[in-house]
């Protein structure tokens, strides 16, 4: 489908998962409004254009008249703002809730489509606070934008993830990696390129309205079994450390104050649920496969960027 012309909004575009949907979206042909706090450090985002195909504006989501002008003229909007932890004004609700529903009005106001971006394990009972944010934006987003999808990945992998480069590098300098709670809360990690697919199928019309979509990859593993694989990938050997969720807590409480935390309560309360798509959206094909994408595994993709916390830091070219 052409949208040569067409103007999408992305609200956190310069993200992890920001640049993957910018690239997707420019490819398919739309002009792309990256929305951001720093249009500055963004001007990274314009080679995945043609040129003058992409450019950033100014918009916070706690400022509501930075959003509607942002939001303006768009045919189209996508939020993908999310914090992993709270930091001064960035406070989950106010992000994650209440902005959500900011730019779900904005987008009523301008007459666009919006797509939303949750997380799995969104609910408004979960101990979490980024987990019951996380609900009360979408809650938002249906009492604003009934029709729009809702994505809702499970934990996102690619070349400039979270998860497992923290724990590579956390292995390199440690002897030990933690298993929070027994290391038995189960994942099932989705390819950052999957999942900004699933959003591109949806700027194509391609998804049922109204409907909220679960992405997770083929595989479901717990998180020890995510740490055998990062250790085995980068070949290295190290202790594997079950820590009780208790313990966890008091641990995350200290970390929570460094700048970029490892883990924080938050996220320990979190952990004592799974991650992993439900029974509810694999039987109604609200799913990557249901939208026709073949999820890709951790295999395929993780080694090509962990290589470089190897012991030898050698490349290694994948055979396979
Ligand atoms: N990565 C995962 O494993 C994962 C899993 C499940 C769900 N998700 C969800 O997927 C979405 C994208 O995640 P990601 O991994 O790409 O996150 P990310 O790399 O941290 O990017 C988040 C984006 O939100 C922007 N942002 C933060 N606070 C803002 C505010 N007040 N106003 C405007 N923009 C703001 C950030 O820009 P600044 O430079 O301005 O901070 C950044 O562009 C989020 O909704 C996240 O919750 C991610």
């Amino acid at each position: 489908m052409s949208h040569e012309y067409s103007l999408v909004t992305i609200f956190g575009g310069s993200g992890f998962l920001g640049r993957h949907v910018v690239r997707a979206l420019a490819s398919r042909g739309w002009r792309v409004r990256v929305a951001v706090r720093r249009p500055d450090l963004a001007v990274y985002l314009q080679p995945l254009g043609r040129v003058g195909q992409i450019h950033a504006v100014q918009a916070n989501l706690r400022y509501p008249e930075s959003v509607e002008a942002a939001a303006s003229g768009s045919a189209l909007i996508i939020n993908l703002v999310g914090i992993l932890f709270q930091r001064g004004q960035q406070r989950f609700d106010a992000v994650q809730a209440e902005g959500a529903g900011v730019v779900a009005r904005a987008a009523a106001r301008a007459g666009a489509r919006l797509i939303h971006v949750s997380a799995i394990g969104a609910d408004t009972e979960s101990p979490s606070l980024y987990a019951r944010s996380k609900a009360r934006g979408e809650q938002a987003v249906r009492d604003e934008m009934p029709s729009a999808p809702i994505f809702r990945p499970s934990i996102v992998f690619g070349p400039e993830d979270d998860f497992f480069n923290r724990f590579a590098a956390l292995a390199r300098v440690s002897p030990a990696l933690p298993l929070i709670g027994g290391g038995h809360t189960r994942f099932q990690p989705v390819f950052v390129g999957d999942v900004a697919t699933a959003i591109a199928k949806a700027a194509d019309g391609a998804t049922t309205p109204a409907t909220t979509y679960e992405l997770g990859g083929p595989e479901i593993k717990s998180f020890k079994e995510m740490m055998e694989f990062v250790l085995t990938t980068i070949e290295r050997r190290r202790l594997l450390l079950p820590i009780p969720f208790a313990i966890a807590e008091l641990q995350a409480a200290v970390m929570q104050l460094l700048p970029k935390p490892l883990l924080t309560p938050d996220q320990v309360q979190l952990l004592r649920r799974d991650n992993v798509v439900s029974a509810e959206a694999e039987r109604d094909g609200r799913t990557l496969p249901g939208l026709g994408i073949d999820p890709t595994s951790i295999a395929a993709i993780v080694p090509s960027y962990l290589w470089r916390f190897r012991k030898t830091g050698q490349f290694r070219p994948r055979t396979s």
